[in-house]
């Protein structure tokens, strides 16, 4: 028998990262969001989602979720926003990290809410409801959108102001961004719509865009254009599955990373 043999087998390597949470930011009883820090073999594209976790209680498995990465692929630390549903398995314990405290991470990103899955256009739409607005703080805060898109265009709608997490991000605080602050003030455009109570531009944005309400607001042509317009879809399956519908019937068809198209869709959560 060699020595080989006798020596035990190497441990397996932990399929996930165990990560510090650095700061915590709650929005609702029902909304935060939370920054870890970003182990340096780790590499995504914005818009990319990943597992995020926590260990097993009692020693039981650890529970994971899909979450995009509201941050940019450039971003030293990753940033994650994120329900909290009250009987959640995960998000139930997740609301009650603190700094400090550790997190699970996947080694795997990936998803479609990637500029790679889109064909070359004038005006990026970033369509999002509820968490769906996480993968925007990605992409917007990413400079290849701004030099790929003229016109990017942040829609989210929620069901009350108060579940418009960064609103005052989106209307100023990106503008201070060293990196693609400029960009953004010149060609960034925030468009939130609320649905269940007062508000500016109140309603879904799916009803906006039948309308025309949303075209008018924003000085456009009526209407999406397969020329001119590329979509990103993200939240509620009923409003990707709708918007994705008034998208097909102007002409606009659907994309992958292995395909590049019109316009490309994630479900943010099953619901
Ligand atoms: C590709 C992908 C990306 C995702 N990105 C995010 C993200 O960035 N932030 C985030 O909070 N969640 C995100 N989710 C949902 C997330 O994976 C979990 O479902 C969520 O964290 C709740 O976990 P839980 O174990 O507490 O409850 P679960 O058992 O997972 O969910 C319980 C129920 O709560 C509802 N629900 C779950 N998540 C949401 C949500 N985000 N918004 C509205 N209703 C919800 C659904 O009705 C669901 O059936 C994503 C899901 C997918 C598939
Ligand atoms: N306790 C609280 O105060 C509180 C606050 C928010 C959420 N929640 C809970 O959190 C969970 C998730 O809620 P959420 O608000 O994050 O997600 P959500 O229910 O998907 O709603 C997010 C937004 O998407 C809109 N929407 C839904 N279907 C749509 C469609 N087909 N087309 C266009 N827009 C559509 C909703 O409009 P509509 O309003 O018209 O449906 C709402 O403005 C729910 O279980 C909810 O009860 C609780």
């Amino acid at each position: 028998m060699t020595d080989t043999a006798l020596a035990p087998p190497p441990p397996k390597p932990s399929a996930f990262h165990e990560l510090e949470v650095l700061s915590v930011q709650r929005w609702t009883d029902g909304l935060f969001s939370f920054r870890i820090a970003r182990p340096d073999d780790f590499r995504f594209r914005s818009g990319e989602f990943v597992m995020i976790g926590l260990p097993g209680e009692d020693g039981g498995k650890p529970i994971l979720r899909a979450y995009s990465i509201a941050s940019p692929c450039w971003d030293e630390e990753l940033e994650f926003l994120s329900i909290a549903v009250p009987d959640g398995p995960l998000t139930s314990r997740l609301v009650k990290i603190q700094p400090g405290d550790t997190v699970l991470m996947g080694k795997k990103p990936t998803g479609t809410l990637v500029l790679d899955a889109l064909t070359g256009g004038q005006t990026l739409w970033l369509i999002g409801t509820g968490t769906g607005l996480a993968p925007w703080l990605s992409v917007a805060r990413d400079p290849d959108t701004y030099a790929r898109f003229g016109r990017v265009i942040v829609c989210h709608t929620v069901r009350n102001v108060a579940d418009l997490a960064y609103r005052d991000f989106f209307t100023s605080g990106i503008h201070e961004d060293p990196l693609i602050g400029e960009e953004a003030a010149a060609q960034l455009t925030y468009y939130p719509t609320v649905t269940r109570e007062a508000f500016d531009t109140p309603g879904r944005i799916t009803d906006r865009i039948k309308s025309g309400a949303i075209f008018a607001d924003l000085g456009l042509p009526a209407g999406f254009s397969p020329d001119r317009d590329r979509v990103m879809l993200c939240g509620s399956m009923a409003m990707i599955k709708e918007t994705a519908e008034l998208l097909e019937g102007f002409g606009l068809k659907e994309g992958s990373n292995a395909e590049p198209g019109d316009y490309v869709l994630e479900r943010a959560f099953v619901g």
